[in-house]
């Protein structure tokens, strides 16, 4: 029987498919307050993704049950234009993006000084017009901007990349055609870049110990480049409006 022939996603000059090196991100970039009508928000483009991130709030919890005494619930919405993949998505929230506004909005709970609002929500949602894998940390990225735009009182910022394998090497912030590697795994991570604390990780795939702590490594640095990115976003919209100038 005739091997099978693994496809190469890191050529021998250290090159992927894109031109990238193996630790280095698509091109980011972040605007902040493109929506006069919320109290917070970004566009962002990640490579071929675009986001935009709105944020409203804190303001009165409804319906009031879902309330909670002792903090702001965040309500995070993460959601996919129907024309932001090949095959066209239907508009209906599916699991996915259940999954995944679950995961974001608990990832900017632990950033957000939620226990200060009490009985109140801040809604955060956030729309992919376009879509080239990672889209859930571009959701974040973009949202953590948002809600620092929107004035929410925050421990930190959430930075973080997609990581993982494609043709055996490990690679960082991986787009749809490494994702769709036959070897490919997944991991989009999250932290918080002061104090490094993980806030999102989710595995797709198996990587070895050995594998994972190279990730990890290559993941918590180009998420630090990430938060460069997030912070010259929002001086570069407040000292616009003359806050920051001197
Ligand atoms: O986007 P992310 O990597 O966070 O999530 P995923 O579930 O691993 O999806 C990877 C990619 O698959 C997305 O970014 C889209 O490009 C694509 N996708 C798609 O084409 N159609 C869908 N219904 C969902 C995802």
């Amino acid at each position: 029987m005739a091997k099978e022939k693994q496809l190469v996603y890191v050529d021998s000059k250290g090159k992927r498919l894109d031109g990238r090196k193996q630790n280095e991100l698509r091109p980011i970039k972040i605007t902040a307050g493109v929506i006069p009508r919320a109290d917070g928000s970004a566009f962002l483009e990640w490579g071929q993704n675009k986001v935009y991130a709105a944020v409203y709030g804190p303001r009165e919890c409804l319906p009031k049950h879902t309330a909670s005494p002792y903090k702001a619930v965040i309500k995070f919405n993460y959601r996919m234009a129907a024309f932001s993949v090949p095959d066209r998505k239907n508009p209906r929230p599916g699991r996915r993006e259940m999954e995944i506004s679950k995961v974001c909005g608990d990832a900017l709970e632990r950033a957000i000084f939620v226990e200060r609002f009490p009985n109140t929500q801040i809604d955060i949602t956030v729309e992919i017009v376009d879509a080239d894998a990672g889209s859930r940390i571009a959701a974040l990225t973009a949202a953590s901007v948002a809600c620092a735009d929107a004035g929410i009182p925050m421990r930190d910022m959430v930075s973080g990349t997609g990581v993982g394998k494609a043709g055996g090497k490990i690679i960082v912030d991986l787009d749809k055609a490494e994702e769709d590697a036959p070897d490919a795994v997944d991991v989009p991570l999250a932290i918080l870049p002061n104090s490094k604390e993980i806030v999102l990780l989710q595995l797709d795939g198996v990587m070895t110990q050995k594998e994972w702590k190279e990730a990890y490594k290559a993941g918590v640095e180009a998420s630090m480049e990430v938060y460069e990115i997030q912070k010259k976003a929002l001086k570069a919209k407040f000292s616009e409006k003359g806050v920051e100038k001197k």
